[in-house]
Parts: structure tokens; C-alpha cells; sequence
């Protein structure tokens, strides 16, 4: 009698056991199914970075627009976000651009010269995403979110403002700007690097800003324009300034070729 209770008990156990870890495959499998295409691109991406802990990077970045109208963004709201995987200096390594996207990330993608906001862990893990997110709901969108001019305070932009000012603030030494010479005004008051980042840029950790004027075919603007003097008096005194219109045909040479040092690029 007793023997053939305990048998019962015994049985009962493994179903219980059984059950419970079918519930926990469910609730993996469940969890990974419902993870986003957005979320797995962020995650992947930040996993290519050590030293920062990519679930707690994500959930700090979706703490600053989920359950938010994506007009109502403003950049302070992505504070907690770069306290949680904050910007490193990298002294005589910074790059900062305008208007020279791909010529620039075409060099810094070949050559270990230069470090620009978007080789970095947050620039890197955003570069080219939309997101947004909605009032009433804690999901992320990716479509139908403000375009970059349509509000001020637009989820996306509002980041990008917030990571230029962190990675500004850590420039140090010598600082490299990529400007564009096919442009009227190449430095554009208008810009994140002329409105955002220049004004960080402190005599005390600060050496040398060294602008690259990237001259192609179509150039119409070079270092003796105008803005450039803008350029040179709006930096904090105590900071030197240089200029050298160099072509795209030299910074791409420079890019496919190891053998030429990082300082004879230009
Ligand atoms: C954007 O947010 C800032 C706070 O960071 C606020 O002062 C400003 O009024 C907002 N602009 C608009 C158009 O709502
Ligand atoms: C400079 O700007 C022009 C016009 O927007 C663009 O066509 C060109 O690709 C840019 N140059 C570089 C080096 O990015
Ligand atoms: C994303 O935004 C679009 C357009 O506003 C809307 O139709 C769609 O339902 C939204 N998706 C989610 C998941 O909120
Ligand atoms: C700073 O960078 C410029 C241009 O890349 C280079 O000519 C110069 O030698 C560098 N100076 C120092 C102190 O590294
Ligand atoms: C454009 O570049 C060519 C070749 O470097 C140079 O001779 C010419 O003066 C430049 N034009 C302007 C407007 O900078
Ligand atoms: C720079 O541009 C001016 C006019 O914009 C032009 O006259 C001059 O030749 C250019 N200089 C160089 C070195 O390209």
C-alpha cells in the first residue's frame, strides 16, 4: 500500500518535471520568435564589441522612445543610453565628417587610421536604422517614422545629435575633419559637426583641428573658401587650425594601400 503510493508520487513528479520544462523550451523559443528583426540587428551588431553588455545597452536605448509620440524625443532622453556604454577618447584617432559620408567610412573601413562616430560601439549599431515608437505601445516601429526634418524632437535625429555631442566631448590631441570641396559652403552652420560638435571641441584636451578638404571633379569649394574662416574662428583659441584640400582620388589610394603610413596620407 505504502510502496504503491509512493510509485504514484514518483509518477507524478516526472510529469510535473516534464511539464515544467516544457514550459521553459516554450517560453525560450516564444521569447526568441518575438525578438525583432530590429532588436536582433542591434544585439548582432553590438556583439561585435567586448567590454559592453549588449541586453542592457538595448534595453537603456529603448527606455529613451518606447511608448513615446516619435515627435516628442528630445535628445536629453537618450542620456541613460550613453552613460550605459559611454564613448572612450581616442586621442589623435578622431575623425569627425560633413557631408562626406562614404568617402570617409570608405577609408576607415579599410585603413585602422581613423575612428569615426559610426566605428564606434552606438554609431555602428545605429548607422542607417529608422526606429520610433508609439504612445500606448512598447514596441519598436522601423516604418512610417518622422523623417529627419519633420519635427524637431524626432526620435532619430534627436539620437544622433545626443551621440555627436558624447563623442565630441571626448575628442583629444589631434582631431581630423573630412569637409566636402563639391559644396558652396563646405563648414555649414547648420550642420551637426558646426552646431553640435565644434563647440565641444576644448583648447584643454583639444590640440589640433586638422580639416581634410575633399576635392573631386566637381570641386567647387576649397580651403581658402569663406566658411573655413568661420571654421577657424569659432574654435576655442588655443586650438590650431590647418586646411589641406586633398583629392578623393589620394584618400582612396590611401585607403587600398597599408604601405602608406597613417600620417602621409595627407
Ligand atoms: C524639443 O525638446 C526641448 C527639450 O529638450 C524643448 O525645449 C523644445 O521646446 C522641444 N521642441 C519642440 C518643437 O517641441
Ligand atoms: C559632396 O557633396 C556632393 C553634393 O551633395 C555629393 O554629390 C558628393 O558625393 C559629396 N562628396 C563626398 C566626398 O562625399
Ligand atoms: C508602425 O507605423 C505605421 C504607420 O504609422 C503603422 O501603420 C503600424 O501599425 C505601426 N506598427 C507598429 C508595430 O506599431
Ligand atoms: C596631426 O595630424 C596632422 C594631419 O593628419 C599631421 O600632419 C600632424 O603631424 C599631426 N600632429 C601630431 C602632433 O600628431
Ligand atoms: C578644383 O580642383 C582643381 C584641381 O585640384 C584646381 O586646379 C581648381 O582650382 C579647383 N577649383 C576650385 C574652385 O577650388
Ligand atoms: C580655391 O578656390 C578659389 C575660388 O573658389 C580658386 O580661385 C582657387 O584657384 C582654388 N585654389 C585651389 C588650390 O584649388
Amino acid at each position: 500500500m505504502e510502496h504503491e503510493q509512493s510509485r504514484r508520487l514518483g509518477k507524478r513528479c516526472v510529469i510535473l518535471i516534464v511539464i515544467v520544462v516544457l514550459i521553459v523550451i516554450s517560453a525560450v523559443v516564444f521569447g526568441l520568435t518575438l525578438k525583432s528583426a530590429f532588436e536582433s540587428t542591434f544585439l548582432s551588431r553590438c556583439e561585435k564589441f567586448d567590454q559592453y553588455d549588449c541586453k542592457k545597452v538595448w534595453d537603456a536605448f529603448q527606455q529613451a522612445y518606447v511608448n513615446k509620440d516619435p515627435c516628442k524625443v528630445p535628445v536629453e532622453a537618450y542620456d541613460p543610453l550613453i552613460a550605459a556604454a559611454p564613448f572612450k577618447p581616442q586621442c589623435n584617432r578622431m575623425m569627425f565628417w560633413s557631408k562626406t559620408k562614404d568617402v570617409v567610412h570608405g577609408f576607415t573601413e579599410k585603413r585602422d587610421c581613423f575612428v569615426t562616430l559610426e566605428d564606434t560601439l552606438l554609431g555602428s549599431v545605429l548607422d542607417g536604422l529608422t526606429w520610433c515608437g508609439k504612445e500606448g505601445s512598447k514596441d519598436t516601429n522601423t516604418t512610417g517614422c518622422p523623417g529627419w526634418s519633420d519635427c524637431e524632437n524626432n526620435t532619430v535625429r534627436s539620437f544622433w545629435i545626443r551621440a555627436s555631442a558624447a563623442f565630441a566631448d571626448v575628442a583629444c590631441g589631434n582631431v581630423t575633419a573630412m569637409l566636402n570641396g563639391s559644396i558652396n559652403t563646405p563648414f555649414n552652420p547648420t550642420s551637426i559637426f558646426a552646431s553640435v560638435e565644434v563647440p565641444r571641441f576644448i583648447a584643454s584636451r583639444v590640440k589640433n583641428l586638422n580639416v581634410v578638404m575633399v576635392i573631386q571633379k566637381n570641386n567647387i569649394s576649397n580651403c581658402t573658401d569663406p566658411s573655413l574662416k568661420n571654421l577657424r574662428q569659432s574654435i576655442d583659441t588655443g586650438i590650431t587650425f590647418s586646411c589641406k584640400d586633398v583629392s578623393e582620388s589620394r584618400i582612396q589610394e590611401c585607403g587600398s594601400k597599408p604601405q602608406i603610413a597613417c600620417r602621409t596620407c595627407w
